[in-house]
């Protein structure tokens, strides 16, 4: 088995779960290389220093040029804020890494273009890290929609709920609240949580022709932790759509963070012409399912527990009736990637696919802030509005 060094950029969230996939995937997965924690980068020493010491991380840096430049490493893991995958992502190209990146690619589509382009030119490997892909429920849904148990899809109905920024008293900006200071980010829950949506629809039912869209910002002022001063928020707090399909589907999108008492709500429902599905993250191991087709007396909604060996990824886990988790699906993504690489390519999303997410969540806030319907760029660096 060949070994695979590990430079890992950010301690946080994703730089558990990374570690996590990475750490594991050997115990459950035939696959050809093997990963090793070699170094993890973050701007504080001695926290990178404790993160190192639990996860089995052999050494420690506190520049990412470092890791980038070093010899010793094969493949750079991006799991640092939005607004630094561009610089590390295409400075690891160049130095002829493997690199996978967080979700969303760039904080907005012309930065992620350069971060394919960059990719491209070095032909190296490269994945981001759409995990809800790996949701086996989810991969056995686009395994049905692709055998045509659906037939002609009509809608597709997403949502992603969260709680978390209601309150006028929490500051913007920082370490943990990057997310709500838009030079950081790029955007609020359009960048964020719709982009998982979005990711998603475009592998189960295609691409996005045409969006129209609305946002708020329901808290305009908020205290930045960095300068200290009450300024401006630039993020979206809430973002929803419509849009319609190539496949001619129409759909609805919403996201929030001010959905008082949801904490991770990623639902959505597709409704074809013989059958339905509906799959959510808090029942994550579960597709509801009807179909049409079914005999009268017994048609109804089906709830399918995803454990059985035949259901995608779960013969490499437990016995059948016995559940996998959240952290599952970085296992397998990490699994997808070492098993492409042995036959020299990539996994799905490579950087290219992950763009056309971005350009869907460009549309919508254009189209948000023209009050408009836009038409979602179909080509690379041509804006179909310009
Ligand atoms: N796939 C998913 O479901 C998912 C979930 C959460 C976050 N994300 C994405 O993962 C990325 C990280 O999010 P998070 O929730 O883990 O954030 P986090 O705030 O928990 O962690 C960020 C880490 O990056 C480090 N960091 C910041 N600037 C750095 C720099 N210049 N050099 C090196 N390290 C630096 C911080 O020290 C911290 O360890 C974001 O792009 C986010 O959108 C994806």
């Amino acid at each position: 088995m060949k070994k695979l060094n590990v430079g890992m950029i950010g301690y946080g969230f994703m730089g558990r779960t990374h570690s996590n996939a990475f750490s594991q995937v050997n115990h459950f997965f035939d696959v050809s290389y093997r990963p090793v924690l070699k170094t993890v980068c973050a701007r504080n020493r001695d926290r990178a220093g404790a993160f190192a010491a639990r996860w089995g991380y052999e050494t420690v840096e506190t520049d990412w040029r470092a890791v980038v430049e070093s010899p010793e490493i094969d493949l750079v893991d991006i799991a640092s804020p939005n607004d630094t995958h561009a610089e590390i992502a295409i400075a690891a190209a160049q130095a002829g890494k493997m690199v996978m990146c967080e979700k969303p690619l760039g904080r907005n589509a012309a930065e992620s273009e350069t971060m394919v382009r960059a990719v491209e030119a070095a032909k190296v490997p490269n994945m981001v890290w759409y995990n809800y892909r790996r949701v086996p429920a989810v991969t056995l849904a686009k395994q049905w929609i692709d055998e045509g148990r659906l037939g002609r899809i009509f809608h597709y109905r997403a949502k992603f709920l969260q709680d978390w920024t209601i309150s006028s008293d929490l500051p913007q900006g920082g370490e943990g609240l990057w997310r709500l200071d838009v030079n950081v980010a790029g955007s609020g829950v359009t960048g964020d949580l719709l982009a998982h949506c979005i990711d998603t629809a475009l592998w189960l039912n295609g691409g996005i022709s045409e969006v129209s869209a609305m946002t708020e910002t329901f808290i305009k002022i908020r205290k930045h932790n960095l300068t200290g001063k009450v300024e401006p928020v630039g993020i979206d707090d809430a973002s929803a759509f419509l849009a319609r399909f190539h496949n001619g589907s129409l759909a609805t999108f919403e996201a929030t963070r001010y959905a008082r008492g949801h904490k991770a709500l990623y639902t959505f429902e597709i409704n074809g012409e013989h059958a339905s599905i509906f799959w959510d993250l808090h029942d994550l191991h579960r597709l509801q399912y009807f179909d049409h087709r079914d005999e009268g007396a017994t048609r109804g909604w089906r709830s399918v527990h995803i454990t059985d060996s035949d259901h995608p990824y779960m013969k490499n886990w437990w016995v059948p009736g016995l559940q996998i988790g959240y952290e599952h699906t970085f296992i397998h993504q990490v699994a997808d990637f070492l098993a492409a690489l042995g036959e020299g390519t990539s996994a799905a999303p490579t950087f290219g696919d992950a763009l056309l997410t971005d350009y869907v969540t460009d549309a919508v806030l254009a189209s948000a802030a023209g009050r408009r319907w836009v038409t979602v760029r179909a080509e690379r660096g041509k804006d179909a509005n310009a």
